[in-house]
């Protein structure tokens, strides 16, 4: 059976414990033979041509240690500060340094060269999202034959973002590389096959570029999913009840309205805050009754945009407490750390609404787990940006418009207002949905589309 070999920056064990491809990825390989490729997370001057393979809890991973020089053009440069704001349609916030893609570059060579002597010649490659686009191509020039599938975490940008990247076509020359491209969102697809089909490719020097050959690659929606059963079971356990406690105590009668983001433009913080002043503005009767508390684990902070968007939170939110407390009350509480997966299992439990409101959102997998931590008898509200890709899925959600404060601050009094029956009949529709997207299907549907007849193992009983 052929092995799978999981690529991505970061590698499981390193890096904020919340991210959803962490999460979601571990289980794939604890099922398998194969390994994971990636980052060490260390920086050192003079990098070497090999990777490390070490046993982390289980899992074969294979390492790479990335030249400091070369790691800022390509994470916090090319990645974090034009791939990740254009994709996610904030042209108003990319940085452009054009040199950065040199560094990208470099580094995608970087990881082919370490990788391409670990590899098999039917091992089946998975790479993981936008820092990697490169990555076939590179190993391709190497003489790599392997089927390579490629996934996109983020959303795919419209057609005038794309063209704002620098190199924009020779990513998507590259993206022609793959034998799989999948993507979270119908939307997405949309997107690219947009781009695809009507290629306006750039003249330089009156030079026509040869359209790009997509025939060999397929491209359709994987919509990500979490496994819900494990975080019910997860909302369950004596973790996450210490945690319900705790809250139980600090709060008393008051509802608890729950946002868990890593600090990121893309993910509609300022705009939640705003909405939820209103919501306490213009419905007195619910002041002292409800609280909110919004987790925000600091993300990519030596970027500026990421510090300016801490600011922005950090007076907004003493805003609405200069405007709202009371010497016995306050309207919110905003913790800038990340929590462990027992822990947020409790809060959203405890939660009578989850507010899951990015301007622009790949997937969203809060969504997902919030959903799988309910208690049936008494389960709580998802207010949803219809601009995440879960809204395509969760059509039972309150789906908002997160640009239009008012219209998610009226989400959230009918949140608070709905009766169980409501609760419960538009928690059961979601839940099934979160059921039918769960993980294992996702990474069973996708390795089976891009390698046919591989994905599931001998004397397996999965159909
Ligand atoms: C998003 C991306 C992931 C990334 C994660 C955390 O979910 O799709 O690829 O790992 O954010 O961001 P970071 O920059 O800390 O890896």
């Amino acid at each position: 059976m052929s092995r799978i070999v999981i690529v991505s920056n970061r590698t499981p064990g390193k890096g904020p414990a919340a991210g959803g491809l962490a999460v979601a990825l571990r289980k794939v390989l604890s099922e398998r033979d194969g390994f994971w490729f990636g980052w060490s997370g260390k920086l050192v001057d003079q990098p070497g041509n090999e990777a490390r393979m070490e046993d982390i809890d289980g899992l074969q991973v294979a390492q790479l240690d990335l030249a400091r020089e070369d790691h800022h053009a390509y994470y916090a440069g090319f990645s974090n500060s034009i791939l990740w704001p254009s994709f996610h349609l904030r042209l108003d916030l990319a940085t452009i340094e054009s040199h950065w893609y040199e560094g990208y570059r470099r580094v995608n060579q970087q990881f082919a060269r370490a990788l391409m002597p670990l590899l098999k010649p039917d091992d089946i490659v998975w790479v993981h999202d936008y820092h990697l686009i490169p990555l076939a191509s590179e190993l391709r020039q190497l003489g790599a034959r392997n089927r390579i599938g490629f996934y996109l975490h983020i959303p795919f940008p419209t057609a005038d973002a794309l063209y704002a990247i620098p190199h924009h076509e020779e990513l998507m020359r590259d993206l022609a590389r793959y034998d799989l491209v999948g993507m979270q969102a119908k939307r997405d697809v949309a997107a690219f096959t947009e781009f695809a089909e009507h290629q306006a490719p750039s003249t330089f020097g009156g030079h026509q570029a040869q359209p790009i050959d997509f025939s060999r690659t397929e491209i359709d929606a994987f919509p990500i999913g979490s496994d819900p059963a494990a975080f019910a079971r997860l909302a369950a356990s004596p973790a996450a009840t210490k945690m319900v406690h705790r809250m139980k105590r600090a709060l008393g009668d008051q509802c608890l309205i729950l946002g868990v983001d890593r600090l990121d433009y893309s993910k509609g913080l300022p705009q939640r805050v705003e909405a939820y002043e209103k919501l306490l503005a213009n419905n007195a009767r619910l002041r002292r009754n409800v609280h909110l508390l919004q987790v925000a684990p600091p993300s990519r902070d030596t970027i500026k945009e990421y510090q300016e968007t801490s600011d922005t939170l950090d007076a907004m939110c003493g805003h609405v407490m200069g405007r709202f407390a009371e010497p016995d009350w306050q309207p919110l509480t905003y913790v800038k750390r990340a929590y462990g997966q027992p822990s947020l299992a409790g809060l959203y439990r405890l939660a009578r609404v989850a507010l899951v409101t990015p301007l622009r959102d790949g997937m969203n997998l809060v969504a997902h787990e919030f959903i799988g931590a309910q208690d049936p008898a008494n389960p709580g509200v998802l207010v949803l940006s219809r601009f995440a890709g879960a809204a395509e899925i969760f059509h039972d959600a309150l789906l908002v418009n997160p640009f239009d404060t008012d219209e998610t601050a009226e989400a959230l009094r009918i949140a608070l207002d709905m009766p169980l029956e409501e609760r419960k009949q538009r928690w059961r529709s979601l839940m099934d949905a979160a059921e039918e997207h769960n993980v294992d299907d996702w990474a069973i549907n996708f390795i089976e589309r891009l390698a046919p007849g591989t994905a599931r193992k001998a004397g397996s009983t999965r159909d």
